[in-house]
């Protein structure tokens, strides 16, 4: 059993819709599974986990929520977090999914085992979108 830690930040909600199924499908085969919003993450425990999935959404300009999310995933920056399983995901809507291009590569310099490329879904997740996340969630717990 793998203990997988999934923080997100979400204005409006859709991003959150995401993070719920990537943890239903991170859930699958028994893995303990701990979904926090990124205001109430501890950051040793998120380093803690097996493996952890991070949700925003594209905001400002092609950006990370810069409130909250932006100087959470900065603190992490500081982390030794080499060889650590670790997938992003979020909704965005007018753009072309650069943030998430963006943040990938940000994650990637880290030395981070991304599962999968980051799932970009646009606006409000439908049944195929949650079905994708859902994927997203089980590829990160078998890695
Ligand atoms: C202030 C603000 C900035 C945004 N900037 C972008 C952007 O640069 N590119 C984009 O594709 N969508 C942008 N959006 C749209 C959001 O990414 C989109 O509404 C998303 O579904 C919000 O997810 P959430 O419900 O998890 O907050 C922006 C929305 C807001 C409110």
């Amino acid at each position: 059993m793998k203990n997988i830690t999934i923080v997100y930040w979400s204005g409006t909600g859709n991003t959150q819709k995401m993070a719920m199924a990537v943890a239903e499908g991170a859930k699958e085969g028994g893995n303990s599974v701990n979904v926090v919003e990124v205001q109430d993450a501890v950051k040793e425990d998120v380093v803690k986990s097996d493996a952890i999935a991070l949700g925003c959404p594209s905001m400002g300009c092609e950006v990370l929520e810069e409130e909250q999310m932006e100087p959470f995933v900065e603190s992490l920056e500081g982390e030794d977090l080499k060889g650590k399983p670790m997938v992003l995901f979020g909704s965005y809507d007018w753009g072309d999914g650069q943030w998430m291009r963006d943040w990938d590569d940000r994650m990637g310099k880290l030395g981070v085992r991304l599962a999968a490329e980051g799932l970009t879904i646009q606006n409000t997740p439908d049944e195929d979108g949650l079905a994708q996340c859902r994927e997203l969630g089980s590829k990160l717990a078998s890695l």
